[in-house]
């Protein structure tokens, strides 16, 4: 099973344990940190990129190892935008949806790639390809409006630019920005 199917699979059919290099970042991010506590963000991104999401399973797996309760997990990944608590596409597109962003046109985009990719937010593609989110402020707010796929923001964006991108990504290689 490839990577991205594996992240993709029912959640409840997977197991939820760090691999044996996870364990290792997770030991190195642990050493950053005065108390445990303070590391449970990066430790979140952590898990996300390992099972795929943070669902249910993940945030038990976290608090255990974090010394905290589910709930008190559950708080923080409700809070921030970035974590997910569905599996998201190969290609999760987030669209900035806050003012400089809006005035420049983002809503317009937001509306195009759901009506090309026919997905609304918080869905994925039938083939895992894509998926898209409305997001508040990416911090990127001179070069509106932004639009970030995964890790990468693309800036000062065009229908012609989305498109070349959104392109690029079905290729299985999106252009850097
Ligand atoms: S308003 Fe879009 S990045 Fe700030």
């Amino acid at each position: 099973m490839s990577e991205q199917a594996r992240k993709q699979s029912d959640p409840s059919e997977t197991a939820v344990e760090f691999s044996a290099d996870s364990k290792r970042r997770f030991d190195e991010i642990l050493k950053r940190y005065d108390s445990k506590r303070s590391a449970l963000l990066p430790v979140l991104h952590l898990a996300q990129n390992e099972f795929g999401s943070v669902h249910d399973r993940v945030v038990e797996y976290v608090a255990k190892i974090m010394d905290l309760s589910p709930a008190q997990v559950l708080e923080v990944v409700t809070f921030y935008h970035m974590y997910h608590r569905k599996p998201q596409g190969e290609n999760h597109l987030q669209f900035c949806a806050t003012i400089s962003c809006w005035m420049n046109g983002s809503h317009q985009l937001y509306k195009s790639t759901c009506s090309r990719l026919g997905i609304k937010d918080g869905e994925v593609t039938p083939d895992g390809k894509f998926s898209v989110q409305r997001v508040e402020c990416l911090g990127s707010c001179g070069s509106a409006p932004v639009v970030q796929v995964n890790e990468t923001y693309y800036e000062n964006l065009t229908p012609e630019k989305l498109n070349r991108l959104i392109n690029s990504c079905k290729e299985g290689n999106p252009q850097r920005p």
